[in-house]
């Protein structure tokens, strides 16, 4: 019954900081791979809509279960522009960037450290697409975005890696494309 939605509905209806907290738990699950044992990427978040966290991107630390606010007000049109102009991430209650430390894992595994890197962001990826339909809510992958753009948002400095993927949750717009 998965699919990704095409579109979220916007509006006021937003997510419990609750759902936000299951949805990001998942994320940091073991990935069951011969390079699992570092991780490789770094979540942020364009917090829409969640109740009780206020608008505003924040950066996810998995240990302990923490996120910093990096960036104040809101985040709508940037998070959209910032995928390729792509309403839904703005629509979404939560958009996600997935940055990849790319130079440390090709420190670790030579050059195919580089596929690692996107292996963990789609296994991630995946988990939140589960997560989200498991929650009652939706969830669309977003292999489009300005990557130059998303790095000078985020503040982040050559080190930190690049971006892999983006990502968007919500509550899904009804489109009869998805019955098909
Ligand atoms: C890596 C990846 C990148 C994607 N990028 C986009 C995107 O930029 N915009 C979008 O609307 N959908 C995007 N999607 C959603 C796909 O269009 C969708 O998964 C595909 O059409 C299959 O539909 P389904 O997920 O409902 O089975 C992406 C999906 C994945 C897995």
């Amino acid at each position: 019954m998965r699919r990704s939605a095409l579109d979220f509905l916007g509006g006021v209806q937003s997510i419990s900081l609750a759902q936000l907290s299951a949805i990001l738990a998942v994320t940091n699950r073991p990935v069951c791979a011969d390079f699992g044992g570092a991780r490789f990427i770094q979540l942020y978040l364009y917090a829409h809509r969640v109740d009780g966290l206020e608008i505003g991107v924040y950066r996810f630390w998995p240990e302990p279960s923490e996120l910093e606010q990096t960036r104040c007000g809101d985040q709508r049109v940037a998070a959209a522009g910032l995928s390729l102009a792509q309403e839904l991430a703005g629509n979404a209650c939560v958009a996600f960037s997935m940055i990849g430390d790319i130079e440390r894992a090709v420190r670790a595994h030579g050059d195919r450290g580089y596929r690692y890197v996107h292996f963990e962001a789609g296994a991630i990826g995946h988990r939140l697409y589960l997560a989200a339909e498991a929650l009652g809510l939706g969830a669309t992958g977003i292999g489009a975005f300005y990557d130059e753009e998303v790095h000078r948002y985020l503040n982040l400095a050559p080190e930190q890696g690049q971006v892999v993927y983006h990502f968007a949750i919500g509550y899904p717009a009804a489109d009869p494309r998805l019955e098909a």
